[in-house]
């Protein structure tokens, strides 16, 4: 049997201790605030925080970003998630679908979530290593078709790769391959990093490529350097504990890339997001949507479907407060609100 079924189980169980965190660096959202407008010249209630992805209309805001599948209990989570961001018209990733380019066995975990998901944008996933290997879209294309993809997100791990035990740091040919995929699938190509970010460099060659949804997948939250850290075994080298900091903050990451002004490209700003709040920020600084992977895995872990609703409820609430607050009756509103550096009575801003 392959390895990827007992890590993806390993994956899931170490990302929900707080060691799987970064201790020393935040998402870096903190440094800002909107503008308070106590004019705002609206009814709470008459505002609206839908928005479009993909063709589809979601409640606010928010991508569920892959985590999991191709294991036996990967089934269970994806059906809880895939029914809680269903009913809450979330959109919603799952993990590597790696372990279907090996074998059929565990192909069902995935293709529940879109028997569960029928209504909201889903996402396919693979890895950049195996895209680099890929000679045509056929792989590709079934990992689509099996889930009826809206999208497939390919992610660039090269930090997870080089620490990961029995990883696979092998990058050379993964824009090349990303280019192909572009322009053989028939669903966007999104491109995401897992934490580590992705910068207006890195960015721009994407989109060179062709790609036009990246998740810039920063730093502040879930540190997949301290997760694969744990998992290495004692005759390994020992690795600098500097490559357990390492990586650009979400918030920087997202206005690096904004600010580039790469033409008809989507953004997406996920990593260390915990409230909505958040989210309404990633909004003003030009995402257009926020993505979250552990703190929902977490909902789900401590409170079961009804945890996991009440945590998009709550976040919902609290971008339509954020709208409330700075008088933007929709999210296109929302997006032109501007932001100003905090002013922290303790720390610095960065
Ligand atoms: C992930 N992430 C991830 N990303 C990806 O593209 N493919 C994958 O298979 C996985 N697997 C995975 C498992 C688990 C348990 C977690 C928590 C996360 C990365 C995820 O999509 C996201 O980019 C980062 O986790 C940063 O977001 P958070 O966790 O800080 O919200």
């Amino acid at each position: 049997m392959s390895a990827i079924p007992s890590r993806k189980r390993e994956h899931v169980e170490l990302s929900l201790g707080t060691s799987a965190l970064y201790q020393d660096k935040t998402n870096g959202f903190e440094f800002w605030d909107f503008e308070h407008v106590a004019l705002p010249e609206l009814d709470f209630d008459e505002i609206d925080t839908s928005t479009e992805f993909l063709g589809k209309r979601l409640a606010f805001p928010l991508v569920v970003t892959g985590m999991t599948g191709g294991y036996a209990d990967a089934g269970r989570i994806n059906v809880a998630l895939a029914e809680a961001c269903e009913q809450a018209r979330v959109a919603l990733g799952v993990g590597s679908q790696r372990q279907m380019l090996l074998s059929d066995e565990h192909v069902a975990t995935f293709r529940v979530v879109r028997d569960h998901a029928p209504g909201i944008p889903v996402l396919a996933n693979i890895g950049g290593a195996e895209v680099a290997r890929m000679r045509n879209a056929d792989d590709a294309l079934r990992l689509v078709d099996c889930i009826g993809a809206d999208a497939l997100a390919v992610h660039l791990n090269p930090l997870q790769e080089f620490l990961q035990p029995e990883g696979n740091p092998q990058f050379r040919g993964v824009l090349a391959g990303i280019s192909m995929l572009v322009r053989a699938l028939p669903v966007p190509v999104v491109v995401k990093e897992v934490g580590a970010g992705i910068t207006a460099a890195v960015a721009r060659r994407l989109h060179d490529a062709g790609v036009r949804i990246i998740d810039v997948s920063g730093a502040g939250g879930t540190s997949w350097a301290r997760i694969e850290a744990m998992r290495r075994a004692a005759h390994l080298p020992t690795v600098s504990s500097a490559f357990l900091e390492w990586g650009v903050p979400t918030a920087e990451a997202l206005r690096d890339v904004h600010a580039a002004g790469l033409e008809g490209t989507w953004l997406i700003a996920s990593g260390g997001i915990v409230d909505g709040v958040m989210i309404a920020k990633a909004v003003a600084m030009g995402a257009t949507l926020a993505g979250a992977a552990r703190p929902v895995l977490a909902a789900l872990d401590a409170g079961g479907p009804e945890g996991l609703a009440a945590l998009f409820a709550s976040w919902k609430n609290d971008v339509q407060g954020v709208m409330f607050l700075t008088g933007a009756a929709t999210v296109a509103e929302l997006a032109t609100r501007p932001l100003r550096r905090s002013i922290h009575t303790s720390g610095q801003p960065s």
